[in-house]
C-alpha cells in the first residue's frame, strides 16, 4: 500500500512538472513552403499557418515559441519533444495518425504537377512517365504517392527543402514536379513560364495540427481555438491574405 501511494505521488509530481512547461507550447514549422510558411526578406517568420498559430495563440492566451524544424526530422522532433506541435501543411494520413495526433482539418488542397510551360508531358500516367526526371519534397505525401504509382518507371529526386526542389525546376534539371497546389502555384505559376499538368490528386484529409497521442487536451484547446477562430472570421481574414482563390 505504502509503494502504491508513492507512486501515486510520483505520478503526482511529474504531471505537475509536465503542466508547468505546458505553458509554453513550442510549434515547428518547415521553412520555406511558400505560402504556408516562410521569412520575409528581412527573416520573419509568416505565412497562413505562421499567422493561424499566431491567432491561436492569442485565442488560447498561450505563450507560444515557433521553431524552425526540417520536414525530414519533424516527427521524430515531437517526439523527441523538441516542440509540442507541428504546424506544417501536414497532411492528415493513416499512417501518421497511428503516431501522432491530429487536431481537426484546418485546410484542405489537392496535389498537382507542375511542369515547364514548353513540356511535352500532357497526361500523368506510366507510358508518359517513363524515364522522365520527378521531384518530390522527401518524406512527403507527394513522395509516397509518386514512389507507389510511378517509382518503377520514373527517375524520382528527393528534396530535403522546397525550396531546392523549385531551384532545379527552374534550372531545368526536372521534367515534373509534385506539390500541395498552393506551394506550386506560389512558387511556380507565379513566375510565368510554368504550368499544371494532368489531373489534381487528393492526398490525406486536410491539413491538421500534429500533437504527441498523449497530448488529448492540447489538441482539443487547439481545436477550440480554431473553431472560434473560423466562427469569428479571423481564420477567413487570414486565408484572403495568403491565398488568392
Ligand atoms: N502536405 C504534404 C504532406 O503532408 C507536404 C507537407 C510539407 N510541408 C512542409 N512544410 N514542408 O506530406
Amino acid at each position: 500500500k505504502m509503494m502504491v501511494m508513492l507512486l501515486c505521488a510520483l505520478a503526482m509530481a511529474a504531471s505537475s512538472v509536465h503542466a508547468q512547461d505546458g505553458d509554453k507550447i513550442r510549434i515547428a514549422f518547415d521553412v520555406p513552403y511558400e505560402p504556408f510558411e516562410f521569412r520575409t526578406p528581412d527573416g520573419e517568420l509568416t505565412g497562413f499557418e505562421v499567422d493561424l498559430a499566431r491567432a491561436v495563440c492569442e485565442e488560447l492566451k498561450a505563450d507560444c515559441e515557433f521553431v524552425v524544424q526540417a520536414w525530414d526530422g519533424i516527427i521524430p522532433g515531437l517526439q523527441a519533444r523538441k516542440y509540442d506541435a507541428i504546424m506544417s501543411s501536414m497532411s492528415i494520413t493513416e499512417d501518421r495518425a497511428k503516431v501522432v495526433l491530429f487536431s481537426e482539418p484546418y485546410y484542405n488542397t489537392p496535389s498537382a504537377w507542375f511542369a515547364p510551360e514548353d513540356s511535352t508531358i500532357d497526361s500523368v500516367d506510366k507510358e508518359a512517365l517513363k524515364d522522365k526526371v520527378i521531384g518530390v519534397q522527401r518524406g512527403t505525401t507527394q513522395d509516397a504517392y509518386v514512389s507507389d504509382n510511378f517509382g518503377s518507371v520514373a527517375d524520382i529526386k528527393r528534396y530535403t527543402t522546397s525550396d531546392d526542389l523549385v531551384l532545379d525546376m527552374e534550372g531545368q534539371r526536372l521534367d515534373l514536379v509534385f506539390l500541395d497546389y498552393p506551394v506550386g502555384e506560389e512558387t511556380l505559376l507565379k513566375k510565368d513560364g510554368y504550368k499544371t499538368v494532368g489531373e489534381e490528386v487528393k492526398l490525406g484529409e486536410g491539413m491538421g495540427v500534429a500533437f504527441r497521442k498523449r497530448d488529448k487536451d492540447l489538441a482539443e484547446r487547439f481545436n477550440k481555438a480554431l473553431e472560434k477562430l473560423k466562427n469569428d472570421g479571423t481564420y477567413d481574414e487570414i486565408m484572403k491574405k495568403y491565398f488568392d482563390y
